[in-house]
């Protein structure tokens, strides 16, 4: 696995799912951690465990929609460690509805945390990411949760497609910008597939709803059966590409995308 020894990442959405693994895995990396998540209890209980088992790691309550809330993130890693080097912009929500059953209130809140969080951890983290960069041969890096849904249509998940779409092109945007100001930033995606994580249940129960099964189980197997190669995803198989994209094994990488699908898009 890369390495990320010394190095300090900050996590969004990491309480649990893809970010919690991802946190684990940059522990085990050599990066000490910073955790941030709305779910406080079980993001002090992922901290823990990574501590125990002789990693760092700390809890911060971080809504990412929410600029003070980003503050203290970055004001927690770099008193406790002196630099931020990586951010992961891993927050998200998913709200399986169409175009014309989902209501503005649904639709605020997919924007807010999928792209004004995404936004705004960018932002925010820029000015430590850009001075930590100063000290690293291959720069510092952002990692942002995209989806396949970010690649190609959606026809039960237009909305979340939208916003995820919008992180795809966000991500080459932020790498050139920060690229033409010599920020030395390195900005990447990452495009899962479908993960059994909390989400990835959601996405089952709202397609039984919507194709009128009512089963989670028979749109499981649907979802399964469009797999290529043979078996839906888990949060390590997205963890270990966030590490490799987070590492300076990915140096020469800024503005792509790295899809982790089991094939789904390649058909
Ligand atoms: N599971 C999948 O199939 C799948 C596929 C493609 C992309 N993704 C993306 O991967 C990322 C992680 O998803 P996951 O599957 O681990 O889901 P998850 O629901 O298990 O985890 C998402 C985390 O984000 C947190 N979160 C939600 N709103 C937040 C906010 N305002 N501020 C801070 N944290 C907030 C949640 O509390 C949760 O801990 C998301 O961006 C998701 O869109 C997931």
């Amino acid at each position: 696995m890369a390495r990320l020894d010394g190095k300090v990442a900050l996590l969004s959405g990491a309480a649990r799912g893809i970010g919690g693994e991802t946190a684990k895995l940059m522990a085990q990396a050599g990066a000490k951690v910073v955790i941030g998540d709305l779910l406080d209890d079980a993001g002090r209980a992922t901290a823990a465990a990574i501590n125990a088992s002789g990693g760092i790691a700390d809890y911060v309550h971080l809504d990412v929609t929410k600029e003070d809330d980003w503050t203290a993130a970055i004001n927690l890693a770099t008193s406790r460690h002196g630099k931020l080097d990586i951010l992961v912009n891993n927050a998200g929500v998913f709200i399986g509805k169409g175009i014309e059953e989902i209501s503005m209130a649904e639709w605020n809140l997919l924007v807010a945390v999928n792209m004004t969080g995404v936004f705004l951890g960018t932002k925010m983290c820029a000015p430590a990411l850009r001075e930590s960069a100063k000290n690293s041969e291959h720069g510092s890096a952002i990692v942002n949760l995209a989806s396949i849904a970010g690649i190609v249509g959606s026809q039960l998940d237009p909305l979340y497609s939208m916003t995820k779409g919008g992180v795809t092109l966000f991500t080459k945007s932020t790498a050139l910008e920060f690229s033409r100001k010599g920020y030395r930033i390195r900005c990447n995606s990452i495009h899962p597939g479908v993960i059994e994580t909390d989400m990835g249940a959601q996405t089952f129960v709202a397609r039984a709803q919507r194709t009128g099964s009512n089963d989670p189980n028979v749109s499981r197997k649907t979802v399964l059966d469009t797999v290529p190669w043979g078996r839906l995803g888990v949060a390590n198989d997205i963890a270990k590409g966030i590490v490799f994209l987070a590492s300076d094994d990915a140096g020469y990488m800024t503005g792509a995308g790295l899809v982790v699908d089991g094939g789904m898009t390649a058909t």
